[in-house]
C-alpha cells in the first residue's frame, strides 16, 4: 500500500534492549517502550549474545503491542515499519528484523532498514518540536557502549564518518572502571552518580594521546585507573581498601578524563567542518558531566547544541522510527530481503577529515 507516511513503527533489538516505538511525522514520539535485559546479563558483567537473542524472541511481540497501546493506535493505523538491521549482535538483530518483515508483509506497508549508529547520531532530532528548523549540516558525536565516533551529518541520509575510537568505546571504559570500583553493571549511570560526590581534580589521570584530531582512545585511561586503584602489576582484587569518598574521587577524575577530549574534539570537528550545530547521542550522552561540559563549550563557541533527550540516549526504537521516516520520505524502500549486519559499514573518512600524520 502506498500512501503518506505519518505513523512509523520502529523496532530495535541490536543488543540487550527490546524496544518498539511509534513516532508521528518523524519527531513526535507517541510511545517508546524499552524492555531492558540488564538483570539477565548483570552477573556476567556484559551482554551474553545467546541469552539476549532468546529474550528478544520472548519480548518482541508484547513490546510492539505495548507501543501500539500506549500510542492508542491499531496495527492498521501504521504507515510504515522501520527496524535496526545493524550493527549489533546478529542473533539479536535477526529477531527484530524478522518481526519487522512479518509486520510489513502482513500489513502491506513499506519497510525501512536503519543503521543503529546513524540513528544514535541523529537522535537529537527527538529534542526538537515539529516547528524547529533542522540543524543540518551538523557534527554528531556518538558515544555508546560499542562506539565513540564523530560524524559530519549533511542530512540524515548523508552521514560521513570522520573518526572513531582506536580501541575501547567511551561506554566500555565507563563499564570497565565501574567493574574495577565494584559498582555494578552497566557502569555508566553508577559512575555518573558517584562522580557527583567526588572531586574531578583529585587525580590527574593521563589524557589520551591520539594524533588524528578526530579519533579517540580510552584503553590507556582504563589501565591508569586500574593501576591507581590496585597498584601496578596487581590483579583485580577487592576495592575494600578505598573509602567511599576515595572511590568518588576516582570516578569523578576518570569521568573528567573522558569528557575533556570528547568535548574538545567535537568542537574542533565543528570548527574545521564549518558547521553551526552539534548533536550528541548514544548511552554516554546521558552523562551529566558530559552534557554540562558540552553546554558550556558550545555556548562559548556560538554553536547550536542539540543534546539527545536522556530517555533516547540509550538504545531505543524512537530514534529508529525517526531515521526510518527520513529514509521513507526520501523515497527509499527496503525489501523483505534485508539482511542483518554485525559490523560497521566500511569507514569513509572525508578527504582531509583524518590526519595521516
Ligand atoms: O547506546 P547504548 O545503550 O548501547 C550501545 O549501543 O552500545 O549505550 C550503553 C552504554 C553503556 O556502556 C552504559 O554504561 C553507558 O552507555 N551509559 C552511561 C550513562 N548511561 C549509560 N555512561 C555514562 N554516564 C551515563 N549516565
Ligand atoms: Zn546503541
Amino acid at each position: 500500500m502506498a500512501g503518506p507516511i505519518h505513523h512509523v513503527l520502529g523496532i530495535e533489538t541490536s543488543c540487550d534492549e527490546t524496544s518498539a516505538a511509534v513516532v508521528r511525522d518523524g519527531r513526535t514520539v507517541l510511545s517508546n517502550v524499552v524492555s531492558s535485559q540488564t538483570d539477565l546479563h548483570a552477573r556476567f558483567r556484559g551482554v551474553v549474545p545467546e541469552i539476549a537473542a532468546r529474550a528478544h524472541v520472548e519480548r518482541v511481540v508484547p513490546v510492539v503491542e505495548e507501543a501500539l497501546d500506549r500510542a492508542r493506535l491499531r496495527y492498521a493505523d501504521l504507515d510504515a515499519v522501520a527496524v535496526t538491521s545493524g550493527p549489533g549482535l546478529v542473533g539479536s538483530l535477526v529477531v527484530g528484523v524478522m518481526a519487522a518483515k512479518s509486520l510489513a508483509m502482513c500489513l502491506d506497508r513499506p519497510l525501512a532498514a536503519v543503521d543503529h549508529i546513524e540513528a544514535h547520531a541523529v537522535s537529537g532530532i527527538l529534542a526538537l518540536s515539529p516547528q524547529d528548523s533542522p540543524p543540518w549540516p551538523a557534527i554528531a558525536l556518538v558515544v555508546s557502549g560499542g562506539h565513540t565516533s564523530l560524524y559530519l551529518v549533511r542530512s540524515p541520509l548523508e552521514i560521513k564518518l570522520l573518526g572513531q575510537t582506536l580501541d575501547d568505546a567511551a561506554g566500555e571504559a565507563f563499564d570497565k572502571v565501574a567493574a574495577i570500583l565494584e559498582l555494578g553493571y552497566p557502569g555508566g549511570p553508577l559512575i555518573d552518580r558517584l562522580a557527583q560526590e567526588g572531586d574531578s581534580a583529585a587525580i590527574n589521570f593521563p589524557r589520551m594521546r591520539v594524533e588524528s584530531p578526530v579519533d579517540f582512545s580510552f584503553s590507556g585511561l582504563k589501565t591508569a585507573v586500574l593501576y591507581k586503584v590496585y597498584g601496578s602489576g596487581s590483579k583485580y582484587g577487592t576495592v575494600s581498601h578505598l573509602s567511599h569518598s576515595e572511590k568518588a574521587d576516582v570516578a569523578a577524575s576518570f569521568q573528567a578524563a573522558v569528557v575533556e577530549p570528547l568535548v574538545e574534539r567535537t568542537l574542533l570537528a565543528a570548527r574545521s567542518n564549518h558547521v553551526d550545530a552539534v548533536l550528541v547521542g548514544g548511552g554516554v550522552a546521558a552523562n551529566r558531566a558530559l552534557r554540562a561540559a558540552l553546554q558550556t563549550a558550545c555556548a562559548a563557541a556560538g554553536l547550536r547544541l542539540i543534546l539527545t533527550p536522556t530517555e533516547f540516549c540509550t538504545d531505543n526504537a524512537a530514534m529508529v522510527a525517526y531515521m526510518g521516516y527520513e529514509r521513507l520520505l526520501a523515497g527509499l524502500r527496503d525489501g523483505l530481503d534485508i539482511e542483518v549486519r554485525s559490523g560497521l559499514r566500511r569507514p569513509e573518512p572525508l578527504s582531509g577529515g583524518r590526519s595521516t600524520t
